[in-house]
């Protein structure tokens, strides 16, 4: 698959096969996470792997959109540290280039994965932030549910002409 088939056939994968995903794998994912372009390449993430049950158990409860972990192989936290942004604001930001370099990198890999939110979200930054025990200044931006897929989608159509503009509005 080339680059442009990758994007455009990654889609948002829910079921899992519950086949396990091997630690060099989850490595070279979160290596594609830390290549994303960031502000002044401050590079402000973390990036905390997890599959403890209980944890993504715990996710599901206060998460009513996460329900997927419960079943995924891993789960990948993105964060951000606020004393290493560029400036107020970039940190998620960056966290969402990062976000989706690894989804595609997940798909280009045979893994389904699916971005659950967590940030802008107050209730949901505060309640992840305790769960994973965060230290003060850094912050959660998004979680990732990943497995082998145990779903197939179709591909939607998406390309939307009436949104490009030339040279002015
Ligand atoms: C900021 C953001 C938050 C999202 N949060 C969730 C979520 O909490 N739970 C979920 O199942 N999917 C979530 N998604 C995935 C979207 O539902 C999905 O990307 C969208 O429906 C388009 O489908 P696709 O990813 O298959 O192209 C989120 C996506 C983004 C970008």
């Amino acid at each position: 698959m080339d680059l442009l088939e990758i994007i455009i056939h990654r889609r948002s994968i829910r079921k899992y096969t519950g086949q396990p995903v091997d630690d060099a794998l989850i490595e070279k994912l979160i290596q594609a996470g830390m290549y994303a372009p960031s502000a002044v390449n401050k590079q402000p993430w973390h990036f905390v792997i997890f599959r403890d049950r209980d944890t993504r158990k715990k996710i599901t409860e206060i998460h009513k959109n996460a329900w997927m972990l419960k079943d995924a192989s891993v789960g990948i936290l993105v964060c951000w540290d606020e004393t290493l942004q560029h400036d107020t604001g970039y940190g998620p930001v960056d966290c969402a280039a990062a976000t989706q370099n690894i989804l595609l990198a997940a798909h280009a890999s045979g893994l389904g994965g699916v971005w659950i939110g967590v940030y802008p979200r107050e209730d949901r930054i505060n309640n992840v932030h305790k769960i994973f025990q965060l230290p003060k200044a850094v912050q959660p931006f998004s979680l990732i549910a990943l497995g082998y897929p145990d779903e197939m989608k179709t591909l939607p159509e998406r390309f939307n002409p009436s949104r490009i503009h030339f040279e002015k509005w």
